[in-house]
């Protein structure tokens, strides 16, 4: 009989899963020291060009004017940039007044309820595994200030602009529709002037030995298994959308085409802010890596379920240069990067201003989204937790909520409430990267 090398549900035993895994992925990649080298020699001019625009002071990631993006004039050159670099800013997503009163209705908020003396510290232990300082980011989900921001035209122009930049039909199939997003609910991040942090070690989101294990990702990176790095497209949206991470306390349920959020304070560039690694091929690096022979035969360099993926200077040394943080942002732009993005956040002493985000990505509608959306539509009515997040339920029984009836119809048809979607499924099927 085949040896099981795809799992559905985590294996119960990880060791001889890797074991098996490597096995076969070797066997089907042939020459893995050849195809490794070749994605070496693909990503090794981008990481040169990020550190000689970095030592030249110069910008690397991609800035977007939303008017650009609300009069569909971006630049095509800036749409090759965030081809190439996986990440954007949008400057003026929101006008900064807008932007600085949720910041300070969020606060309100906290105060009415007294938030910060119910708080009993983060539940889960997602970056337990990578350097990381008390995160500051707190489990709110259901203020005004964020659902105004969720439902707010420009997001959803942002998320249209974004989603449209990934190939969502291949292989014969509409993966997902960009003009369309799901309603996804995430934390907000407040740290305050004069604070330390050791900031969060480089990671990617949406999975880590999930894109080795799971049948979903072996086909989305089916080209990279067969050796064929050179074929690989990080945005073909093919099974992207077929996904399905293992549980955990903190996982995602859904297809996010970026992760983002929106800036809600200034923040300097030099007052410990995200950084990529702005190369959205770097995951072929990623995944063959654990394959070479210098790595223990049950190791994925690291990767552990319920974790985030870590990047290490020991395994990834070549990635480790490319390291590119965001420029100065101010209250109302927002910042985006590519579901597959290697990031994190650098260290700071002593914060000049307040470092505050509201968590918003972009999570086109597909089958798996809508699914999501009934149920955070559940959540929401009832102001629990959304499901991808530790039970937590701290806004439950504040009044001061955001409603249903505040709703708007891009709210509304986010939490899937609303069927208004339909002449956006028609631009779906002419909307090609
Ligand atoms: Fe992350």
């Amino acid at each position: 009989m085949a040896e099981q090398t795809s799992w559905t549900e985590p294996p119960a035993d990880y060791p001889a899963a890797i074991r098996a895994l490597k096995r076969r992925l070797r066997a089907q990649i042939g020459d893995v020291d050849a195809v490794f080298a070749r994605i070496e020699a693909r990503l090794t001019p981008r990481v040169d060009e990020i550190v000689v625009l970095k030592e030249r002071g110069e910008e690397v990631w991609p800035i977007v004017e939303f008017t650009d993006v609300a009069a569909g004039t971006v630049p095509q050159e800036v749409v090759d940039r965030i081809h190439r670099r996986g990440c954007a800013v949008v400057r003026g997503q929101v006008a900064a007044e807008v932007a600085t009163g949720w910041d300070q209705s969020l606060v309100d908020y906290l105060d009415a309820n007294d938030f910060m003396s119910a708080y009993r510290g983060p539940a889960d232990d997602f970056f337990g595994n990578l350097d990381a300082s008390k995160p500051e980011i707190y489990p709110i989900y259901w203020s005004a200030a964020q659902m105004e921001a969720r439902q707010h035209e420009n997001t959803a122009a942002v998320q249209s602009f974004l989603n449209s930049l990934w190939k969502n039909e291949s292989r014969g199939v509409t993966w997902f529709d960009p003009d369309q997003d799901s309603m996804y609910p995430d934390r907000i991040r407040r740290r305050p002037p004069g604070a330390n942090s050791s900031g969060l070690g480089g990671h990617t989101d949406s999975g880590s030995v999930e894109r080795w294990l799971t049948p979903a990702y072996q086909q989305v990176f089916e080209q990279i298994w067969n050796g064929d790095v050179d074929a690989y497209d990080p945005w073909d949206a093919a099974h992207r959308t077929e996904v399905d991470e293992f549980p955990s306390s903190t996982m995602c349920s859904v297809f996010r085409s970026f992760q983002g959020w929106l800036a809600m304070s200034e923040m300097r560039r030099d007052q410990g802010v995200l950084w990529t690694v702005p190369i959205p091929d770097a995951m072929m690096y990623l995944l063959v890596r654990p394959l070479l022979a210098d790595v223990p035969e049950d190791s994925l360099c690291g990767a552990e379920q319920g974790k985030a993926l870590g990047l290490s200077e020991q395994w990834h040394p070549l990635l480790w240069k490319a390291q590119a943080g965001i420029p100065d942002v101010r209250p109302g732009d927002s910042v985006w990067w590519h579901s597959d993005l290697i990031h994190g956040v650098a260290a700071v002493q002593d914060q000049q201003g307040w470092g505050n985000v509201i968590y918003i990505p972009a999570a086109p509608m597909c089958a798996k989204n809508a699914a999501y959306a009934q149920d955070v539509a559940e959540r929401f009515r009832r102001g629990e937790s959304p499901a991808d997040f530790p039970k937590e339920d701290y806004e439950a029984e504040w009044g001061n909520r955001f409603g249903e009836s505040q709703l708007n119809e891009i709210g509304r048809r986010g939490l899937g409430l609303s069927a208004g979607s339909a002449p956006a499924a028609r631009q779906a099927t002419a909307r090609q990267r």
